[in-house]
Formats: C-alpha cells, sequence, structure tokens
C-alpha cells in the first residue's frame, strides 16, 4: 500500500519526452494495464489505437490549437476510444483504462500527459474526434475520449505532497458548505 501512494504522488504529467523509443516490452505491460481494467457490466467498451510512427505522431499532435503539441515528440500515444452503443458509461470505462495505463507507466518511470478529445475543437467545424476518426480510419460509433502520450521523461519533476492535498473537497457523514 505504501508503494501504491508513492506511485501516485510520483505520476506527473510529462510533456518534454526523450527520443529513446520504448522497449516492446514496455508497451506491452502500458496496454495490458487498459486491457485489465474494470468497466461496466464487464462490457470491454473500450478499443485502443497504439500509435508509433512520427508522421503520424505529429498529425495527431495538430488535433487541437493548444495542449496537445508535445504528442510530437512522444514515442508511443495510445488513443482511447469508446463505444456509445455498447455501454451507456463508456466515458467512465474509457477514463479508468486511460489512468491505469499513466499508473503502469509510471511503475516503470515512462512519463506520461493526458490529451483531452472529447468536446474539443479542431476547427469551429471539425471537432477533434472527427479529425482523429479520419487520420486513423475510426469507425463508427466509437468516439475519441483521449490520447495518452508516453516516452521517456526529459526530466523528473517534482511529485506531489501530501501536505497540499484538498480536504477540504472532503465531508463526513454528510455535505457541509466551508
Ligand atoms: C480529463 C483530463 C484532461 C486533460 N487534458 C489535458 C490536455 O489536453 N493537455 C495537457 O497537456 N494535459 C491535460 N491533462 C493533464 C492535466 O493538466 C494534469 O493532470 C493536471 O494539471 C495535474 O497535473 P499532474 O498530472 O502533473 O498531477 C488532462 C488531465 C485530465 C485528467
Amino acid at each position: 500500500m505504501d508503494n501504491f501512494q508513492r506511485l501516485l504522488l510520483q505520476r506527473r504529467s510529462i510533456r518534454k519526452f526523450r527520443e529513446e523509443p520504448l522497449t516492446s516490452d514496455e508497451t506491452r505491460l502500458i496496454l495490458e494495464a487498459a486491457l485489465l481494467s474494470p468497466s461496466s457490466k464487464n462490457r470491454h467498451s473500450w478499443e485502443f489505437i497504439a500509435v508509433e510512427d512520427k508522421g503520424m505522431l505529429v498529425r495527431l499532435s495538430q488535433c487541437k490549437p493548444h495542449s496537445a503539441t508535445f504528442i510530437a515528440d512522444a514515442s508511443l500515444a495510445v488513443v482511447v476510444l469508446g463505444n456509445p452503443l455498447e455501454s451507456d458509461p463508456w466515458i467512465e470505462d474509457a477514463s479508468i483504462a486511460a489512468i491505469n495505463m499513466q499508473l503502469q507507466a509510471e511503475e516503470l518511470g515512462i512519463g506520461s500527459c493526458w490529451v483531452q478529445v472529447r468536446n474539443r475543437s479542431y476547427t469551429d467545424t471539425v471537432s477533434s474526434g472527427e479529425y482523429i476518426n479520419d487520420l486513423l480510419e475510426i469507425p463508427m460509433p466509437l468516439e475519441v475520449l483521449c490520447m495518452i502520450a508516453f516516452g521517456r521523461k526529459e526530466k523528473e519533476r517534482t511529485p506531489a505532497s501530501l501536505d497540499d492535498l484538498h480536504w477540504e473537497k472532503v465531508h463526513i457523514e454528510k455535505y457541509k458548505m466551508m
């Protein structure tokens, strides 16, 4: 348990990566973490696309005007898809799989960052999801929730601290206004 909390503290979003690729074992462990995730009614409403091709990573990094550029320098991006027709809580299913991949990556010392796609725009008329569907030939009715960028950390970040926890967000027995 102590080790798990250390992992939670250590995981920070990493947006600067070294060029050294991940090993195939590391990539497999990350994808296994996704596939081991719990899902509503055990329906496994998610699917994943692992992208390592440099040219495709650059194009994915352009899926929205801000906050995705670093995908171009990642070694791996996992595009996290959900099937709304398969499961009403597809967003929850896909989110759990996404964070499990990030935690597995951290356990391997690999940096990662979530890139939000759902409800984001490529242009005024094209959503980020539509742009990615087109690039990766994703069929209906699958939807892109997010992409997780992975790579070797350029440098370590300061871990989170238990001293900075937002305990005011926790209410005991009933909701209390602060
Ligand atoms: C749902 C969600 C969406 C996020 N979207 C982005 C994003 O599009 N681009 C980005 O650079 N970081 C994104 N992040 C990373 C957050 O900015 C980051 O987790 C937060 O600032 C806390 O920092 P930490 O991960 O280092 O603890 C996202 C995180 C979550 C959970």
